[in-house]
Protein backbone atom coordinates (compact mmCIF):
# COMPACT_ATOMS: atom_id res chain seq x y z
CA UNK A 1 0.00 0.00 0.00
CA UNK A 2 1.05 3.22 -0.83
CA UNK A 3 1.27 5.96 1.57
CA UNK A 4 3.09 8.77 -0.10
CA UNK A 5 2.70 9.53 -3.89
CA UNK A 6 3.97 12.18 -5.97
CA UNK A 7 3.01 12.66 -9.57
CA UNK A 8 4.61 14.16 -12.34
CA UNK A 9 5.81 16.53 -9.50
CA UNK A 10 8.40 19.70 -10.16
CA UNK A 11 9.86 22.56 -8.42
CA UNK A 12 10.55 25.51 -11.17
CA UNK A 13 12.36 28.56 -10.08
CA UNK A 14 13.10 31.56 -11.91
CA UNK A 15 10.16 29.95 -14.08
CA UNK A 16 9.17 33.29 -16.34
CA UNK A 17 12.89 34.50 -17.04
CA UNK A 18 15.95 32.58 -18.78
CA UNK A 19 17.31 32.09 -15.66
CA UNK A 20 14.54 28.63 -15.38
CA UNK A 21 15.52 26.63 -13.47
CA UNK A 22 14.18 22.57 -12.67
CA UNK A 23 15.49 21.88 -8.66
CA UNK A 24 13.03 18.54 -8.94
CA UNK A 25 11.13 17.67 -12.80
CA UNK A 26 8.68 15.72 -13.04
CA UNK A 27 8.91 12.99 -10.07
CA UNK A 28 6.84 10.45 -9.99
CA UNK A 29 7.50 8.14 -6.66
CA UNK A 30 5.29 6.06 -4.33
CA UNK A 31 6.37 5.36 -0.83
CA UNK A 32 4.93 2.35 0.60
CA UNK A 33 3.93 2.46 4.41
CA UNK A 34 6.19 1.25 6.31
CA UNK A 35 9.05 1.23 4.18
CA UNK A 36 12.45 3.22 4.43
CA UNK A 37 12.98 4.69 1.45
CA UNK A 38 16.22 5.98 0.76
CA UNK A 39 17.17 9.05 -1.74
CA UNK A 40 20.60 9.84 -2.65
CA UNK A 41 22.53 11.93 -5.06
CA UNK A 42 24.89 14.78 -5.31
CA UNK A 43 24.29 17.98 -3.79
CA UNK A 44 22.21 20.11 -5.01
CA UNK A 45 20.20 17.47 -7.05
CA UNK A 46 16.86 18.04 -5.59
CA UNK A 47 16.63 16.18 -2.40
CA UNK A 48 15.82 18.64 0.24
CA UNK A 49 13.09 20.18 -2.10
CA UNK A 50 11.82 17.12 -2.62
CA UNK A 51 11.05 16.09 0.47
CA UNK A 52 9.85 18.72 2.01
CA UNK A 53 6.82 19.43 -1.68
CA UNK A 54 5.79 15.76 -0.33
CA UNK A 55 5.19 17.41 3.06
CA UNK A 56 3.54 20.74 1.35
CA UNK A 57 6.57 22.45 3.81
CA UNK A 58 7.76 24.14 -0.08
CA UNK A 59 5.16 24.46 -2.89
CA UNK A 60 5.13 22.39 -6.00
CA UNK A 61 5.22 24.82 -9.29
CA UNK A 62 3.84 21.13 -10.99
CA UNK A 63 2.20 18.18 -10.28
CA UNK A 64 0.84 16.68 -7.20
CA UNK A 65 1.48 14.92 -4.09
CA UNK A 66 -0.94 12.29 -2.76
CA UNK A 67 -1.00 11.22 0.93
CA UNK A 68 -3.31 7.78 1.04
CA UNK A 69 -6.08 8.65 -1.44
CA UNK A 70 -5.99 12.64 -0.38
CA UNK A 71 -4.61 15.06 -3.05
CA UNK A 72 -3.20 17.00 -0.86
CA UNK A 73 -1.57 19.45 -3.14
CA UNK A 74 -3.90 22.19 -3.00
CA UNK A 75 -4.48 21.96 0.35
CA UNK A 76 -3.74 25.32 2.19
CA UNK A 77 -2.70 26.18 5.52
CA UNK A 78 -5.06 25.33 7.72
CA UNK A 79 -6.12 22.29 5.56
CA UNK A 80 -2.93 21.24 5.59
CA UNK A 81 -2.43 21.30 9.71
CA UNK A 82 -5.05 18.90 10.14
CA UNK A 83 -3.01 16.20 8.73
CA UNK A 84 0.62 17.87 9.94
CA UNK A 85 0.96 16.03 13.03
CA UNK A 86 0.73 13.09 10.71
CA UNK A 87 3.93 14.24 8.55
CA UNK A 88 7.11 15.60 9.87
CA UNK A 89 10.72 16.32 8.45
CA UNK A 90 13.62 15.92 10.88
CA UNK A 91 15.61 18.52 8.58
CA UNK A 92 18.99 18.85 7.43
CA UNK A 93 21.12 20.51 10.03
CA UNK A 94 18.27 20.62 12.29
CA UNK A 95 20.55 21.22 15.22
CA UNK A 96 21.01 24.77 14.02
CA UNK A 97 17.62 25.65 13.52
CA UNK A 98 17.13 25.31 17.31
CA UNK A 99 16.60 28.44 19.00
CA UNK A 100 19.85 28.41 21.03
CA UNK A 101 17.80 30.39 23.81
CA UNK A 102 15.49 27.52 24.03
CA UNK A 103 15.47 24.90 26.63
CA UNK A 104 15.24 20.95 25.12
CA UNK A 105 11.68 21.38 26.60
CA UNK A 106 10.88 24.73 24.94
CA UNK A 107 12.08 23.22 21.48
CA UNK A 108 10.07 19.64 21.66
CA UNK A 109 7.14 21.92 23.11
CA UNK A 110 6.57 23.60 20.31
CA UNK A 111 4.72 21.32 18.24
CA UNK A 112 2.80 19.97 20.95
CA UNK A 113 1.51 23.19 21.56
CA UNK A 114 0.12 23.42 18.37
CA UNK A 115 -1.90 20.30 17.92
CA UNK A 116 -3.20 19.69 22.04
CA UNK A 117 -4.67 21.10 24.45
CA UNK A 118 -3.67 18.79 27.39
CA UNK A 119 -2.60 20.19 30.60
CA UNK A 120 1.33 21.34 31.25
CA UNK A 121 1.93 17.85 33.13
CA UNK A 122 0.34 15.89 30.44
CA UNK A 123 2.39 17.36 27.81
CA UNK A 124 5.72 17.38 29.88
CA UNK A 125 5.29 13.78 30.39
CA UNK A 126 4.83 13.05 26.67
CA UNK A 127 7.74 15.13 26.40
CA UNK A 128 9.84 13.18 29.07
CA UNK A 129 8.55 9.74 27.18
CA UNK A 130 9.60 10.47 23.87
CA UNK A 131 13.23 12.02 24.89
CA UNK A 132 13.46 8.46 26.92
CA UNK A 133 13.31 6.70 23.32
CA UNK A 134 15.76 8.54 21.91
CA UNK A 135 17.80 7.94 24.85
CA UNK A 136 18.10 11.16 26.86
CA UNK A 137 16.61 11.33 30.36
CA UNK A 138 14.62 13.91 32.29
CA UNK A 139 18.10 15.53 32.99
CA UNK A 140 18.42 17.26 29.64
CA UNK A 141 14.89 19.16 29.76
CA UNK A 142 16.03 22.50 31.13
CA UNK A 143 19.55 22.56 28.82
CA UNK A 144 19.34 24.74 26.46
CA UNK A 145 20.01 23.77 22.98
CA UNK A 146 23.90 25.26 22.47
CA UNK A 147 24.91 23.36 25.68
CA UNK A 148 24.60 19.98 23.86
CA UNK A 149 26.58 17.78 21.36
CA UNK A 150 26.13 17.05 17.89
CA UNK A 151 24.47 13.55 18.89
CA UNK A 152 22.57 14.95 21.44
CA UNK A 153 21.39 17.92 19.31
CA UNK A 154 20.32 15.39 16.76
CA UNK A 155 18.18 12.93 18.77
CA UNK A 156 16.19 15.81 20.05
CA UNK A 157 15.80 16.91 16.68
CA UNK A 158 14.15 13.33 15.92
CA UNK A 159 12.54 13.67 19.37
CA UNK A 160 10.73 16.98 18.19
CA UNK A 161 10.00 14.97 14.70
CA UNK A 162 8.34 12.15 16.57
CA UNK A 163 6.43 13.62 19.35
CA UNK A 164 3.07 13.66 17.40
CA UNK A 165 3.31 10.19 16.80
CA UNK A 166 3.80 10.85 12.69
CA UNK A 167 3.06 8.15 10.36
CA UNK A 168 5.44 9.55 7.68
CA UNK A 169 9.01 11.18 8.16
CA UNK A 170 11.33 12.36 6.21
CA UNK A 171 14.94 12.27 8.11
CA UNK A 172 16.95 14.99 5.62
CA UNK A 173 20.67 13.71 6.30
CA UNK A 174 19.97 12.85 10.13
CA UNK A 175 23.60 11.22 9.96
CA UNK A 176 25.51 13.99 8.42
CA UNK A 177 27.34 15.88 10.88
CA UNK A 178 27.67 13.27 13.95
CA UNK A 179 30.81 11.20 14.05
CA UNK A 180 30.77 7.21 13.49
CA UNK A 181 29.74 5.81 16.39
CA UNK A 182 26.88 8.22 17.37
CA UNK A 183 25.54 7.52 13.70
CA UNK A 184 25.51 4.18 13.75
CA UNK A 185 23.24 4.74 17.06
CA UNK A 186 21.03 7.20 15.36
CA UNK A 187 20.71 5.01 12.46
CA UNK A 188 19.54 1.97 15.11
CA UNK A 189 17.51 4.58 17.18
CA UNK A 190 15.96 5.18 13.78
CA UNK A 191 15.09 1.68 13.03
CA UNK A 192 13.42 1.11 16.66
CA UNK A 193 11.59 4.21 16.56
CA UNK A 194 10.47 2.73 13.45
CA UNK A 195 9.33 -0.63 14.62
CA UNK A 196 7.76 0.67 17.05
CA UNK A 197 5.76 3.23 16.23
CA UNK A 198 5.21 1.79 12.95
CA UNK A 199 6.71 4.63 10.57
CA UNK A 200 7.29 4.89 6.80
CA UNK A 201 10.67 6.62 6.26
CA UNK A 202 11.91 8.90 3.67
CA UNK A 203 15.76 8.83 4.08
CA UNK A 204 17.74 11.46 2.21
CA UNK A 205 21.30 10.68 2.73
CA UNK A 206 25.14 11.11 1.20
CA UNK A 207 26.08 8.54 3.13
CA UNK A 208 25.78 5.54 0.91
CA UNK A 209 26.82 2.87 3.95
CA UNK A 210 24.39 4.32 5.99
CA UNK A 211 21.70 4.18 3.19
CA UNK A 212 23.14 -0.08 2.48
CA UNK A 213 22.37 -0.21 5.79
CA UNK A 214 18.97 0.63 6.59
CA UNK A 215 16.77 1.33 3.27
CA UNK A 216 14.15 -0.91 2.03
CA UNK A 217 14.87 0.33 -1.65
CA UNK A 218 17.03 3.61 -3.11
CA UNK A 219 15.85 6.44 -5.32
CA UNK A 220 18.64 8.04 -7.18
CA UNK A 221 18.50 11.51 -8.37
CA UNK A 222 20.30 13.21 -11.26
CA UNK A 223 19.60 17.35 -11.05
CA UNK A 224 16.01 17.25 -10.43
CA UNK A 225 15.22 13.88 -12.01
CA UNK A 226 14.77 10.15 -10.78
CA UNK A 227 17.41 7.94 -12.85
CA UNK A 228 17.06 4.69 -11.05
CA UNK A 229 15.02 2.97 -8.52
CA UNK A 230 16.44 -0.21 -7.30
CA UNK A 231 16.32 -2.50 -4.45
CA UNK A 232 19.43 -2.20 -3.49
CA UNK A 233 22.63 -0.09 -3.41
CA UNK A 234 24.96 -2.90 -3.62
CA UNK A 235 24.16 -4.77 -6.43
CA UNK A 236 22.19 -4.78 -9.59
CA UNK A 237 23.18 -1.72 -10.59
CA UNK A 238 21.73 -0.38 -13.75
CA UNK A 239 22.48 3.40 -14.55
CA UNK A 240 25.70 4.65 -15.75
CA UNK A 241 25.42 7.62 -12.94
CA UNK A 242 23.97 5.47 -10.10
CA UNK A 243 27.54 3.65 -10.69
CA UNK A 244 29.31 6.69 -11.46
CA UNK A 245 28.06 7.74 -7.72
CA UNK A 246 28.43 4.69 -6.07
CA UNK A 247 32.34 4.57 -7.45
CA UNK A 248 32.57 8.48 -6.09
CA UNK A 249 31.43 7.87 -2.84
CA UNK A 250 34.36 5.10 -2.16
CA UNK A 251 36.96 7.38 -3.69
CA UNK A 252 38.98 7.07 -0.37
CA UNK A 253 40.14 3.63 -2.40
CA UNK A 254 42.56 4.15 -5.45
CA UNK A 255 41.20 1.46 -7.34
CA UNK A 256 38.08 2.92 -6.91
CA UNK A 257 39.13 6.18 -7.80
CA UNK A 258 40.16 5.20 -11.39
CA UNK A 259 36.87 3.57 -11.87
CA UNK A 260 35.15 6.96 -11.16
CA UNK A 261 37.30 8.90 -13.90
CA UNK A 262 36.50 5.85 -16.02
CA UNK A 263 32.73 6.56 -15.35
CA UNK A 264 32.46 10.19 -15.00
CA UNK A 265 33.00 12.54 -17.80
CA UNK A 266 33.38 15.53 -15.03
CA UNK A 267 34.65 18.31 -16.84
CA UNK A 268 31.20 19.05 -18.43
CA UNK A 269 29.10 18.08 -15.59
CA UNK A 270 28.01 22.25 -16.04
CA UNK A 271 26.47 22.05 -18.89
CA UNK A 272 22.61 21.51 -18.72
CA UNK A 273 21.23 19.93 -21.65
CA UNK A 274 18.12 20.48 -23.15
CA UNK A 275 17.05 18.07 -24.84
CA UNK A 276 17.64 14.39 -24.52
CA UNK A 277 19.24 12.59 -21.44
CA UNK A 278 20.18 15.04 -18.55
CA UNK A 279 23.22 13.29 -17.67
CA UNK A 280 24.40 12.81 -21.62
CA UNK A 281 27.14 15.08 -21.23
CA UNK A 282 28.95 13.09 -18.34
CA UNK A 283 28.10 9.57 -19.65
CA UNK A 284 30.74 7.78 -21.38
CA UNK A 285 27.39 5.01 -23.01
CA UNK A 286 25.65 8.55 -24.31
CA UNK A 287 24.81 8.53 -28.08
CA UNK A 288 22.60 9.61 -30.61
CA UNK A 289 19.42 8.34 -28.99
CA UNK A 290 20.44 10.20 -25.78
CA UNK A 291 20.70 13.18 -27.55
CA UNK A 292 17.56 13.93 -28.44
CA UNK A 293 15.08 11.41 -26.60
CA UNK A 294 14.54 11.85 -22.34
CA UNK A 295 14.92 8.38 -21.54
CA UNK A 296 11.13 7.33 -19.31
CA UNK A 297 11.77 5.76 -16.00
CA UNK A 298 10.78 2.32 -16.73
CA UNK A 299 10.01 -0.95 -15.00
CA UNK A 300 13.04 -3.27 -16.36
CA UNK A 301 12.38 -5.86 -13.53
CA UNK A 302 11.08 -6.45 -10.57
CA UNK A 303 11.16 -3.40 -8.16
CA UNK A 304 13.78 -2.58 -10.24
CA UNK A 305 13.14 1.18 -12.37
CA UNK A 306 15.40 2.85 -14.35
CA UNK A 307 15.47 6.01 -16.79
CA UNK A 308 18.60 4.98 -18.98
CA UNK A 309 18.18 3.83 -22.90
CA UNK A 310 20.54 1.29 -22.58
CA UNK A 311 18.26 -0.44 -20.72
CA UNK A 312 15.06 -0.56 -22.81
CA UNK A 313 13.37 -3.54 -23.13
N1 LIG B 1 15.62 30.25 -4.60
C1 LIG B 1 16.24 29.49 -5.49
N2 LIG B 1 16.47 29.92 -6.75
C2 LIG B 1 17.08 29.14 -7.66
N3 LIG B 1 17.49 27.90 -7.42
C3 LIG B 1 17.31 27.41 -6.18
C4 LIG B 1 16.67 28.17 -5.15
N4 LIG B 1 16.63 27.41 -4.04
C5 LIG B 1 17.21 26.23 -4.36
N5 LIG B 1 17.62 26.22 -5.63
C6 LIG B 1 18.29 25.12 -6.34
O1 LIG B 1 17.54 23.95 -6.20
C7 LIG B 1 18.39 22.82 -6.31
C8 LIG B 1 18.00 21.76 -5.34
O2 LIG B 1 18.34 22.12 -4.02
P1 LIG B 1 18.20 21.09 -2.81
O3 LIG B 1 18.51 21.82 -1.56
O4 LIG B 1 16.88 20.43 -2.90
O5 LIG B 1 19.34 20.03 -3.13
P2 LIG B 1 19.87 18.81 -2.26
O6 LIG B 1 19.90 17.63 -3.15
O7 LIG B 1 19.08 18.71 -1.00
O8 LIG B 1 21.37 19.24 -1.94
P3 LIG B 1 22.28 18.90 -0.65
O9 LIG B 1 22.70 17.47 -0.83
O10 LIG B 1 23.41 19.84 -0.77
O11 LIG B 1 21.45 19.11 0.56
C9 LIG B 1 19.81 23.32 -6.12
O12 LIG B 1 20.50 23.19 -7.32
C10 LIG B 1 19.63 24.78 -5.74
O13 LIG B 1 20.64 25.56 -6.28
MG1 LIG C 1 19.53 18.90 0.99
Amino acid sequence: MNLIEAVALSKCYNEKTKKKVYAVKDVDLAIRKGEILGLVGESGCGKSTLGKMLLQLEKSTGGQVFYGDENISKYDFNKMRTIRNNMQMIFQNSSNLFNPYYTVKQIIMEPINNYSKDSEADKEQRIIDILSKVGLDSSYLERYGNQLSGGQRQRVGIARALVLKPEFVVCDEVVSSVDYEIRNQILKLLIDLKEEFGLTYLFISHDLSAVKKICDRVVVMYMGNIMEILPSIEENIKHPYTKALLAASLDINPRNRQKKKILFRENEEQIIPENGCIFQNRCLYSNEKCKNNKPKLENTEDNHFVACHLYKK
